[in-house]
């Protein structure tokens, strides 16, 4: 049998999914289930959007050869991006804010890219955030691509194809509850889209940092609480991105980073998976969202990235003190 891929960019998605055992309630009548998508070749969910982003952008004609792809990312994508770029043979520049951790950072320069760092504590239509000046980036760069991973249907487009129709698949039909978090909203919406199309009865959760608004916006249809920041990486909004699409939603759970940062060191310690703290938080909301849930069900919950980008930070008990989340 030929095993051999013929680019690293093939072995993109099919990542598995494993039942959780231990880090869950013990008297818990439901079974969770992990998709873990740092088995990617660049280490997130994000590689899966990379390619297809960068892939539709070459058969469209908006990126051509020596051109530069240009992203704002708080580093996952950039990963995706980077590998694609240097396997393609085009420059990239990242655009970050920098609460985002060095690790992240570096990685992104051994890539070949360029990184810029700008302040987290501005309005996002602050001439210094980083939205902003990805914006003026891609207006004075020649021969550039702007991903633009927030609103790029692409996003959505390859979850809806790809992450949705795996998950159905490798769970032989049986899910009943499928929860994630929302950075771009592109998985959510993507995978939430399918189900809703191809099996209804999944409910469809978003896990969301206390201090985003997703909550405001599907339960009361506005901001009510002002977004707040907070120190979960990759996911919550303080404005709505067009791949953020609340319609395929069944619910938003609300997670606070005490908690968020407690489960991301136990589920290392108890099921020997090393995730970052998106993925803990998101376990949190599943296992919230199953005390609601009335018959015994199969809940996915997908695990966006590894614990790796985080030891800085979530893993260092220095950081975990000054930030107050230190028991
Ligand atoms: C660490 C991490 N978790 C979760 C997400 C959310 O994924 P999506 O952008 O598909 O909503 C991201 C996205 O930036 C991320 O970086």
């Amino acid at each position: 049998m030929n095993k051999i891929y013929h680019s690293l960019l093939d072995t993109v998605g099919n990542t598995p999914i494993v039942k959780l055992n231990r880090v869950i309630p013990a008297n818990s009548p439901h079974q969770f289930f992990a998709k873990l998508e740092y088995f990617n070749p660049g280490g997130s969910v994000k590689d899966r959007i990379a390619v297809h982003m960068i892939e539709e952008a070459e058969r469209k004609g908006l990126l051509k050869p020596g051109g530069t792809i240009i992203e704002a990312t708080s580093g996952n994508t950039g990963m995706g991006l980077a590998m694609v770029a240097a396997i393609k043979g085009y420059k990239a520049i990242f655009v970050m804010p920098d609460k985002i951790s060095e690790e992240k950072r570096a990685i992104l320069r051994a890539y070949g890219a360029e990184v810029v760092i700008t302040p987290t504590a501005v309005a996002p239509d602050d001439p210094r955030s980083y939205l902003s000046v990805c914006l003026k980036l891609v207006a004075e760069t020649p021969n550039c691509f702007h991903t633009n991973q927030y609103n790029n249907p692409d996003n959505v487009d390859r979850h809806y194809r790809s992450t949705g129709p795996e998950i159905l698949e490798q769970m032989g039909g049986k899910l009943d509850v499928f929860v994630a978090g929302a950075g771009t909203g592109g998985t959510i919406s993507g995978v939430g889209k399918f189900f809703k199309e191809k099996k209804p009865s999944v409910q469809v959760v978003i896990a969301d940092p206390v201090g985003s608004i997703l909550y405001d916006l599907f339960y009361h249809k506005k901001v009510v609480t002002p977004p707040q920041p907070y120190k979960v990486e990759g996911v919550g909004e303080d404005m709505l991105p067009d791949n953020v699409q609340l319609q395929y939603m069944d619910g938003v759970i609300q997670i606070n980073d005490q908690q968020s940062f407690d489960m991301t060191r136990e589920i290392v310690k108890q099921e020997g998976i090393c995730v970052g703290p998106s993925s803990a938080m998101a376990l949190v909301g599943a296992i919230e969202w199953s005390k609601k849930l009335t018959k015994p069900s199969n809940i996915l919950v997908l695990f966006p990235d590894s614990g790796r980008g985080y030891l800085s930070k979530a893993f260092n008990p220095q950081w975990l003190k000054e930030n107050g989340l230190m028991k």
